[in-house]
């Protein structure tokens, strides 16, 4: 992710050569340096630089444990003809803020992060809220598999085989009230496990959330494995949320709460820069991010760039949820 705060120091990422956004970072994170805090991030996440984009293959340092298997994989390919991007790059290659902001280190950092036992509370305008746990979510629902792309705001992309079950299936249990208009999900808050938490930068925990219609749309996952796996923390164990026809920001990491609200969520990407992340935050290559264009992306582990599809290639299952709106207003 990137971001620039209204903090009045503010370096142009191009500006920045990658040699000199890991020094800064460095100082930074050892106190030394009064850079301001976008500057930095947007330097380390730079879609332009050469490093963002450069995944090692098979990088033994950063690979970490695969996760248990519970499942095979059957297709090599997304209905788009796309190939899976390889498993090594999706476990290694990862944004999660509450560890670090350097996409190469998450996985090595939240090795040790706890996802058993693990509850999500389910509540707020609904007529059965309840605590489920993981094993429960787990069992109770059946684990599909959905190979979806994932388009991130940063401009790269990926092809993953997810498990998981609509969420559509969940919200139908807790039977969300009439005045229920919005779904809001938090991160777990555990700035001991999480450093990254430790930051005033954000205002933890991370938010996201979605108008009711998307988060029942079937596209909606719940995602509790991919790759025929179980998630690793990195891609956000024990559970977390998948929505392909928007920014990957949306899809919120190790999820301990789910709450129908009446009112729009603030997300986390919301609250520190409302001028570069909307609410909707749907794929959408004609509206650019006001630093760059959102027109093409570059999918791991290929050369050269791709052309970005509208709604990330689902137009057809989810243009009709904003039939007459004005998707550059709703951004
Ligand atoms: N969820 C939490 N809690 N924290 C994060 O930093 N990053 C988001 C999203 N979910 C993030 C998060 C972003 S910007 C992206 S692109 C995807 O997770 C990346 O998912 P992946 O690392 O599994 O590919």
């Amino acid at each position: 992710m990137l971001i620039k705060k209204q903090t009045g120091i503010e370096i142009p990422s191009a500006e920045i050569t990658p040699e000199h956004v890991y020094h800064s970072r460095r100082r930074f994170m050892k106190g030394a340096v009064a850079l301001s805090a976008t500057a930095v991030l947007a330097a380390a996440c730079n879609p332009q630089s050469n490093t963002s984009n450069n995944v090692p293959r098979g990088s033994a340092a950063t690979t970490g444990e695969e996760g248990s298997e519970v499942g095979q994989v059957a297709a090599t390919t997304d209905e788009l003809g796309d190939s899976l991007t390889e498993y090594q790059d999706v476990i290694t290659y990862n944004n999660y803020y509450e560890f670090t902001t350097d996409k190469q280190t998450v996985s090595s950092m939240a090795g040790d992060f706890v996802t058993s036992p693990w509850q999500v509370e389910v509540g707020g305008l609904v007529r059965n809220p309840g605590m489920y746990d993981i094993d429960d979510l787990r069992t109770r629902f059946d684990q599909e598999e959905r190979i979806y792309r994932l388009r991130c705001v940063e401009a790269w992309s990926m092809v993953i085989p997810w498990m998981g079950f609509p969420l559509q299936k969940l919200l139908a249990e807790v039977e969300p009230l009439p005045e229920a208009k919005y779904v809001r999900f938090e991160t777990l808050y555990d700035p001991e496990q999480m450093p990254g938490q430790k930051s005033s930068w954000f205002e933890w925990p991370y938010v996201e959330g979605l108008r009711l219609d998307e988060a029942m749309n079937d596209l909606t996952l719940l995602a509790t494995g991919l790759y025929g796996k179980e998630l690793l923390p990195q891609n956000g164990a024990p559970i977390r949320l998948v929505v392909p026809w928007k920014y990957g920001f949306k899809s919120i990491k190790s999820i301990v709460k789910i709450e129908l609200v009446d009112t729009q969520p603030v997300s986390l990407w919301m609250a520190a820069a409302p001028n570069e992340y909307g609410f909707y935050a749907n794929v959408n290559p004609e509206v650019p991010h006001p630093r760059w264009s959102q027109a093409s992306e570059r999918r791991i582990g290929d050369l050269g760039r791709r052309e970005t599809l509208k709604f990330n290639g689902y137009e057809a299952q989810v243009a009709s949820l904003y039939a007459g709106e004005d998707l550059r207003e709703n951004f």
